[in-house]
């Protein structure tokens, strides 16, 4: 590795995948996978191997279709976890095994329940597993911001000399300020006797807001390897935002003279992609991707970008991809043009059928919407319309009807495992007696938690983007749907939520148990 690069270690599909309601479905994370190796991640995680079964298939998935970046998975410490995961990145071409285990005092005697003796033992009984599949191997210190760093340097030697060719040191809940936290790193790789046969690592949490600031300060005290997320995506407040930490290390090259090898005008499609499959909109005022990110209000800003664009802006639009690609399809444009820019955004289904039907809702779409852009696109294929043949629920009608002064009412059409029917209930609005005609159906006991709606694109024959999120026994999805007409949006989104579901979930939290 060259002396000036910055690793870029993508962690949307697992960490990402952890925020509450975000999971992913293989042909999901195959999408995502895509992108991101367009992007140019250096290495991308995709999942916890031995989670479930859904789990490991879409790792394996992952590791079959991308070519360029590290494929990664998670595992625990112990040979179990690790054989699932080298198991599952069999077909890759570059694999990496990220084991890892807590160090902190706090979880190593409540939650692990194990003396650091013993902690060190298994990380290194671990990493030499690992080593046994693959020459790449990371090993994380779980909640190293808390850990003593005495401690981190004895277990960091130990398994540098077991094979770990990474080590990384999580900020796992959140809790580091940057100079402290850039302090640690620098002490850590001073002190760690045979640091330099390793690349060290952060994987920073957002709970205080300085998941960026805490990686940036780790980048500046030596950290080679930053671990982030498309959109901030991850558990709890979320990880460190791929966007920032990128476009950060580009425009302040000044100070931070390394290189990392992404695209940066693929990072608004990638940012895209990952709010439509999550449900997680992207709020307007975010960094690099929320909508409102290049837009200038204030008359004497406009007035300034107008005259000299860095009056007012530190990198341009285009550079982190809006408004690149704006080639525009619509009723006009033919199955080759369609398909040819499903393939360059990385969205192509890899079935026919599904092509087929995807230039069937392309089709239909065109009669209503003049110009097709990228994010039609996308929203297009996402959501309740990707899941067509597979899914409990379909809608097949929906009629509403809305009246100043009288309560409206919709009358809903499903096909239920093949089943047709059709009810009508009463709501407060159209969209709400929508839902409930859907729930007089489905009797699922789900509790709506979140109603969104987005404009995909600016105007009024713009398709609205809606996200449902329902809860039911502690368990959380999200349910996207797009069409010009919002309550169609709304009921495929809700429906896109059920039949997730009703899908079976057993699956284990990374982070939960011992090893
Ligand atoms: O936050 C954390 O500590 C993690 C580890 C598993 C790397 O996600
Ligand atoms: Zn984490």
């Amino acid at each position: 590795m060259s002396d000036n690069k910055l690793v870029i270690f993508d962690t949307t599909m697992r960490d990402g995948e952890q925020s509450p309601g975000a999971s992913m479905s293989k042909d999901e994370k195959i999408r995502i996978g895509k992108t991101l190796e367009r992007l140019g991640v250096d290495v991308m995680e995709a999942g916890f191997a031995i989670a479930s079964k859904g789990d490991f298939e879409a790792v394996h998935a992952v590791a079959s279709v991308v070519k360029e970046s590290t494929v990664c998975s998670l595992a625990r410490a112990n040979f179990k976890d690790i054989e699932a995961a080298a198991q599952a990145l069999e077909p890759a071409p570059r694999k990496r095994i990220h084991t890892f285990i807590a160090t902190s005092p706090i979880h190593m005697q409540y939650k692990l329940k194990m003396q650091p003796d013993q902690v060190v033992e298994q990380a290194v009984a671990a990493v030499k597993h690992a080593r046994k599949f693959t020459d790449d191997v990371e090993f994380s210190a779980e909640d190293a911001g808390r850990s003593d760093p005495d401690f981190l340097c004895r277990v960091f030697e130990a398994v540098i000399a077991a094979g770990a060719g990474t080590i990384n040191i999580p900020d796992t809940v959140g809790y580091a300020l940057p100079n402290e936290f850039g302090g640690l790193i620098a002490d850590i790789i001073a002190r760690t006797p045979n640091s330099d046969q390793a690349v060290f690592s952060v994987h920073c949490h957002n709970d205080l807001g300085l998941a960026v600031a805490n990686s940036l300060a780790a980048v500046q005290c030596g950290a080679r390897q930053v671990e982030c997320t498309v959109n901030g995506l991850g558990e709890r407040a979320g990880n460190a935002s791929l966007e920032e930490i990128v476009m950060a290390m580009r425009v302040r090259h000044d100070l931070m003279e390394l290189e990392t090898g992404i695209d940066t005008t693929q990072i608004v499609p990638a940012s895209r992609l990952v709010s439509s499959i999550t449900g997680f909109p992207v709020q307007p005022n975010k960094a690099i991707v929320g909508a409102n990110a290049f837009a200038h209000e204030a008359g004497i800003h406009q007035d300034g970008v107008l005259k000299h664009r860095e009056t007012y802006e530190i990198m341009s639009a285009e550079d982190v991809g809006w408004s690149a690609n704006r080639m525009v399809l619509g009723k006009h444009s033919g199955r080759a043009a369609f398909k040819s820019r499903l393939e360059e955004l990385g969205i192509m289904p890899a079935e026919d059928n599904a092509f087929a039907d995807a230039f069937v809702r392309f089709k239909a779409l065109a009669d209503k919407k003049h110009d097709i852009f990228d994010e039609d696109l996308v929203a297009l294929m996402t959501g309740d319309n990707s899941d067509a043949g597979e899914v409990m629920f379909k809608l097949t009608d929906l009629e509403v009807s809305s009246k100043l002064g009288v309560s409206p009412t919709a009358s809903v059409g499903l096909s239920v495992m093949g089943e047709e029917t059709h009810i009508q209930a009463e709501g407060d609005g159209p969209v709400d007696a929508t839902f409930k005609a859907i729930e007089k159906i489905a009797q699922s006991g789900c509790e709506t938690s979140l109603y969104n709606v987005n404009a995909i694109t600016s105007g009024t024959e713009s398709q609205g983007e809606v996200t449902v999120r329902l809860e039911r026994a502690g368990r959380i999805v999200n349910g996207v749907g797009a069409d010009t007409d919002i309550v169609v949006a709304s009921a495929r989104a809700y429906l896109h939520a059920l039949n997730q579901m009703m899908k079976p979930q057993v699956r284990q939290h990374p982070q939960s148990s011992n090893p």
